[in-house]
């Protein structure tokens, strides 16, 4: 008897411990409190939301499908449900719209939320915890759909948790992009920022300007060049654009996950796709060609001299806000090479006329004459920290890349900050110091995943009320040395999980080795999902 009882508790010990171990969420919720025990869910489990809530109700119900071969049944009746999801406005001030309660016991699950985000999150926290062949494309016999009992109070530490990819340099898919929203989705990251205009390829069609997408989005053949050395040279073109009908269907796919999209067209510089295309936009209007190379040569950028500059911005703007909901629209500012203003006659006109002083001040015209139309239209401009020099827009959000610098300074001067200090969140910098054994070519500064998971993006100089202006951070995917789509999910996974965990969870509750046990999760996870991660180094 006492052997049995020994045998008896050792199991509960094993479960409970085992259901435990099943907690592996990315990113750690702000209050979690394991139970024992777990619920499990079948064909038969009903499950009941507040109309508010209803959509995030049937994405619960439908994630059984595949993997196990039947879907939750929905009904009205709270009473006889097994799982509730319940609006509860009352809940915004502690929670926000994008906070949830979620209570597991055996033989209920409650979901409480004053927002849809807040539901949507706590059903991505239940994907986390089933097995993981449910975030895959395959049908598992007799799979087992339980999680462990639970109770979670969750709610993010930043507003702005994104993700920047670079469509310029490397032309991903449509289903592309919707596998990375998707991945995003499941890490409760919430922006989207689409870098549709570069050097290298304009990918945005644009009704009234047809060349933009006919000759801009034409690239003949990719170079890739590090130190002076060709790595790559593929002879093959990398053409293509995103029809208005796909953007519409790619920001429709990123609104049921709750993730904004923040369409970036870079201005004045990183254009020579568009000058390609309409070479009077340019100081001298002479022919150029989208560059084969993906680095370095960014002499040619508009001329902030011609008014022709300032009517073509603004008609594509015109069609980016009638195509993009978000409030926050990216016009780039970055790195804006100034010796053809110096030789233009246009300029020199306009820098008399507006009594500019210098070419930074010539460069804060342009973008403060870009934010008053964007204004005008009801849109607040986000632009690189560059947008700083010669004056800031009186109403622009920083993104602060080269560093914190900026993102400093910009707070202060009470703008809004996203923190994306290249040395910290740059997701093209290679992964490990042993490049020579990385499978490809990547930017030379090393980032691996552990400078990216400590990552605080409050900078401890700021004071209080000056810390409220940093509204999140974001990793950015430049693709400069991308040639497959492999290639970016490599680069991008798992850094993008730490950047989830460090946007999400406050800084105190942060822990590195705790996040690296959680991965091994992710990484059964991402084969579930087909997804190209580069495992950790330890
Ligand atoms: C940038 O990396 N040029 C923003
Ligand atoms: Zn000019």
């Amino acid at each position: 008897m006492k052997k049995i009882i020994y045998i008896s508790c050792l199991l509960l010990l094993l479960m409970a411990g085992n259901a435990f171990a099943n907690i592996n969420i990315i990113p750690k919720p702000h209050y979690l409190k394991a139970g024992t025990g777990q619920f499990r869910f079948n064909g038969a489990t009903l499950v009941a939301a507040s109309k508010e809530l209803s959509d995030e109700a049937r994405l619960l119900a439908d994630m059984f499908t595949t993997v196990a071969g039947y879907s939750l049944e929905i009904t009205k009746k709270e009473k006889s449900a097994d799982v509730i999801f319940r609006y509860n406005p009352t809940l915004k001030d502690e929670l926000g719209d994008e906070g949830y309660k979620l209570n597991v016991t055996s033989d209920k699950i409650v979901i409480e939320a004053a927002g849809k985000a807040g539901a949507f999150y706590a059903v991505q926290s239940i994907k986390q915890m089933l097995p993981v062949e449910v975030a895959g494309y395959y049908p598992v016999p007799d799979v087992k759909m339980s999680i462990p009992c639970v109770e979670i109070k969750d709610y993010p530490r930043f507003k702005w948790r994104g993700y920047m990819l670079d469509c310029s340099r490397f032309f991903p898919s449509v289903d592309r992009i919707k596998k990375h929203l998707d991945i995003m989705a499941l890490y409760k990251l919430n922006t989207f920022q689409w870098h549709l205009i570069d050097y290298q390829g304009w990918r945005m069609q644009v009704m009234k300007y047809p060349n933009l997408t006919k000759i801009g989005s034409q690239r003949d053949q990719t170079i890739i060049r590090q130190r002076g050395k060709v790595d790559y040279e593929d002879k093959t073109p990398d053409n293509g654009f995103y029809t208005q009908e796909q953007i519409k269907e790619i920001v429709a796919y990123a609104a049921e996950r709750h993730i904004t999209i923040i369409p970036e067209i870079d201005v004045p510089a990183h254009s020579i796709a568009a000058i390609a295309a309409y070479p009077e936009l340019s100081c001298t209007g002479e022919p150029a060609k989208v560059r084969e190379l993906k680095v370095g040569g960014m002499s040619n950028v508009f001329c902030p001299g011609k008014d022709f500059t300032f009517k073509f911005i603004e008609d594509v703007l015109t069609e980016v806000f009638e195509l993009f909901p978000s409030q926050v629209v990216h016009i780039g500012g970055d790195e804006v090479k100034k010796e053809g203003w110096q030789k233009c006659e246009h300029c020199s006109k306009r820098m008399k006329e507006e009594h500019l002083e210098d070419y930074d001040e010539l460069q804060s015209y342009f973008i403060k004459r870009v934010e008053k139309f964007a204004n005008k239209k009801g849109k607040t401009i986000i632009g690189w920290d560059e947008i700083l020099d010669g004056g800031l827009a009186p109403n622009a959000m920083v993104m602060s890349w080269r560093g914190e610098k900026g993102g400093i300074k910009a707070a202060k001067m009470k703008h809004q900050v996203v923190m994306t200090p290249h040395h910290d969140l740059y997701l093209d910098y290679v992964q490990s110091k042993e490049r020579e054994n990385e499978p490809y070519v990547a930017f030379a500064n090393v980032l691996p995943l552990e400078r990216v998971y400590n990552y605080d993006p409050v900078p401890e100089q700021l004071t209080d009320e000056e810390k409220q202006y940093i509204v999140g951070a974001q990793a950015n995917m430049w693709s400069n040395f991308i040639n497959t789509p492999a290639h970016f999910e490599y680069m991008t996974y798992p850094r993008l999980c730490a950047l989830a965990e460090l946007t999400w969870t406050n800084q105190e509750d942060k822990d590195y080795s705790e996040f690296q046990n959680k991965l091994e999760k992710q990484y059964q996870r991402f084969h579930e999902m087909h997804v190209a991660y580069r495992r950790h180094d330890k």
